[in-house]
């Protein structure tokens, strides 16, 4: 089966391909949407019909009705956010598919200039130096009229039409929409020219944790393998010291600029991080910024419409730890698909201090390995600073965080110093969705705190160990939780339900950026 954007991009480009035949006000996506009517999620019943556990059936029978009245209270969604995971902020076409979708030539394409995503990369001091992990794609960037590029807008918006939205609201959704129509490059040698970051930045972020200008590391380097067939590169190297400080000479963070050759759009800012230290990784979405995952059609919105905007004075308790902890390095860590994540990176280097970026890179795209990345990209980061201590921020909404962040604790004993994670229903009782509490089981509590708003973080002692503020009252059952649902934890329905991995498959069927955000 064709996926639901080739369907889409097709019924777009005929309606401007021809569009004198239709008026100008033609509601596009109407049609597209009739020609591929929404499929609401089957309930859970009809999903498992074999499954019963008799000596807990009044339970379960219970929870399950709970749990269909909210996956009725979604509505009608349109299929690609109904039929699950493998089609929200998934499934964007690649490479040669957007080259056909989009109706262009090999000539057209070699005469589009190349641009680099480069994410800001962190590197670690070894006994062979300082080591650097690149990690980007090399794309191109057609030039989609305006007409065009609104129809392909309204595909990634829900019951609403581009032309209906803000001017600000169009240029954000024609922006990420155009970050989505990309052709990527396979295939090619990256080179990337090394220098000191200038102290304020060149883009003028706060460096975080007070990193320091390089005094040294100037030096012109090529990749030792090519792109793969999606565009992306990711290798760890050894570079060249050329007066950089030794990593067991100074705990001082770095700051490299990096450039990629051939490419104005290429610019990063490496991280030289000292073997020890504190580390703060940090998720995105409503956490730092409002994108209200557990409401699809307002997450839709905030994530392709609206610009993005920080969530409550989290800002400011950022740049406090960034001023106040010694040599803090700051991580993001999102699991947003590439394509969109360079406005990512401008929204968290506009609020929030400087530091190094990890997404979803192209060949995580199947539902496993979009589930598997936030755990995969954890691990690779814990084992690059075995000696650094961790600190890891996220919200309840996000169910690979609930089960990863509890995880490093009990994989990496010593390493992760707290966790904080932002009780969402606590602000917003429209957050329905269940979330898990297990992983928490047996943890030290000085070492995590759900918090309600951002000032429920003030005046907390990171470094020392406490990270529990005494005045915000812990409700965690160790089991699956939802108070709205009247879900109150209890290990059996952690069993039945998150163990068994139905429900969590089921729920993430029917809302498919909770999983994916
Ligand atoms: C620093 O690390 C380098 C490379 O591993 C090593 O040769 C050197 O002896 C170390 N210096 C100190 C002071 O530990
Ligand atoms: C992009 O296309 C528009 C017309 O669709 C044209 O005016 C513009 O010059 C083109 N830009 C480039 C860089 O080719
Ligand atoms: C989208 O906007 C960001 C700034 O927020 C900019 O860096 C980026 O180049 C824009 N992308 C496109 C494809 O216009
Ligand atoms: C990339 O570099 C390698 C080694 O330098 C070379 O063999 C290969 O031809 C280059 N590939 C391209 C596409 O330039
Ligand atoms: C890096 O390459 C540029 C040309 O792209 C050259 O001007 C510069 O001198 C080189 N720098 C080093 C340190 O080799
Ligand atoms: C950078 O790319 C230009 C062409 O875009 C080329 O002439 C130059 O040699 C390259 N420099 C390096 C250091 O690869
Ligand atoms: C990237 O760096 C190059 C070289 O300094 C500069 O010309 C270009 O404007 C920079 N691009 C951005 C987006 O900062
Ligand atoms: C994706 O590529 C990276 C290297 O770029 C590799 O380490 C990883 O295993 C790959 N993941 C999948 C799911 O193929
Ligand atoms: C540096 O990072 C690499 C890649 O994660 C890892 O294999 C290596 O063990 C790290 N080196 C040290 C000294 O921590
Ligand atoms: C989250 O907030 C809800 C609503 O206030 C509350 O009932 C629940 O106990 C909180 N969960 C945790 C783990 O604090
Ligand atoms: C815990 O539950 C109490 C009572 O419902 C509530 O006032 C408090 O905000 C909850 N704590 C968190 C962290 O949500
Ligand atoms: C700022 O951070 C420091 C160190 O973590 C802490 O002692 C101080 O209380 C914080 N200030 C606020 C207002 O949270």
């Amino acid at each position: 089966m064709l996926p639901r954007w080739a369907i889409l991009t097709a019924a777009a480009l005929t309606a401007s391909t021809y569009g004198s035949a239709l008026p100008t006000a033609a509601p596009v996506p109407d049609k597209v949407y009739n020609a591929h009517p929404a499929l609401i999620t089957p309930s859970l019943v009809q999903r498992y019909p074999t499954k019963t556990y008799k000596h807990r059936r009044d339970i379960i029978d219970d929870i399950r009705g709970r749990v269909d009245e909210v996956l009725s209270d979604l509505g009608d969604l349109p299929s690609y956010v109904a039929s699950g995971v493998a089609n929200f902020f998934q499934d964007f076409p690649v490479g040669e598919d957007v080259q056909s979708s989009l109706r262009i030539d090999d000539d057209q394409v070699s005469a589009l200039p190349t641009n680099v995503l480069n994410l800001p990369p962190y590197g670690n001091w070894t006994d062979q130096g300082w080591n650097v992990r690149f990690h980007g794609n090399v794309y191109k960037q057609p030039n989609i009229s305006r007409e065009k590029l609104d129809d392909l807008a309204n595909i990634f918006l829900i019951d609403v039409d581009i032309d209906e939205l803000r001017p600000s609201e169009q240029d954000q959704a024609r922006n990420l929409t155009s970050g989505i129509f990309v052709i990527q490059q396979g295939d090619v040698n990256v080179t990337l020219h090394l220098e000191p970051a200038p102290s304020a930045g060149s883009d003028g972020e706060e460096g975080g944790g007070g990193a320091v200008t390089a005094p040294g590391g100037s030096q012109n380097l090529t990749l030792p393998y090519a792109t793969t067939d999606q565009g992306d590169f990711d290798v760890f190297l050894p570079i060249e010291s050329n007066g950089l400080e030794a990593g067991n000479a100074t705990q001082n963070i770095q700051r490299l600029n990096v450039y990629a050759n051939g490419s104005d759009l290429g610019n990063a800012t490496a991280y030289l991080v000292p073997p020890t230290g504190f580390t703060i990784i940090s998720d995105i979405d409503d956490i730092l910024r409002v994108t209200k995952i557990y409401q699809p059609k307002e997450g839709l919105l905030n994530s392709f419409a609206r610009p993005f905007t920080p969530w409550m004075n989290m800002p400011f308790y950022y740049a406090n730890w960034s001023r106040s902890i010694p040599d803090f390095h700051f991580h993001y860590l999102t699991t947003t698909p590439e394509q969109v994540t360079r406005n990512y990176m401008d929204f968290i280097f506009n609020h929030y201090p400087g530091g190094s970026f990890d997404t979803r890179p192209l060949n995580f795209s199947d539902i496993s390995a979009t589930l598997s990345i936030r755990r995969f990209l954890l691990d690779k980061i814990f084992q690059t600073f075995p000696q650094r201590k961790f600190i890891l921020v996220a919200d309840t909404s996000n169910s690979d965080v609930m089960k990863a962040y509890p995880a490093l604790a009990h994989d990496y004993p010593n390493q992760v110093q707290c966790i904080f994670l932002r009780n969402t229903s606590a602000t917003d009782e429209e957050d329905k969705f269940p979330y898990d509490t297990t992983g928490f089981k047996n943890l030290n509590q000085q070492t995590y705190m759900f918090f309600r708003t951002p000032d429920d973080l003030a005046n907390l002692d990171i470094v020392g160990g406490h990270c529990l503020n005494a005045s915000v009252q812990q409700n965690v059952t160790f089991g699956l939780q939802d108070e709205v649902l009247g879900i109150h934890g209890g290990e059996d329905a952690a069993t039945f339900l998150g163990v068994n991995g139905w429900f969590t498959t089921a729920v993430a069927a029917a809302v498919g950026i909770w999983l994916v955000l």
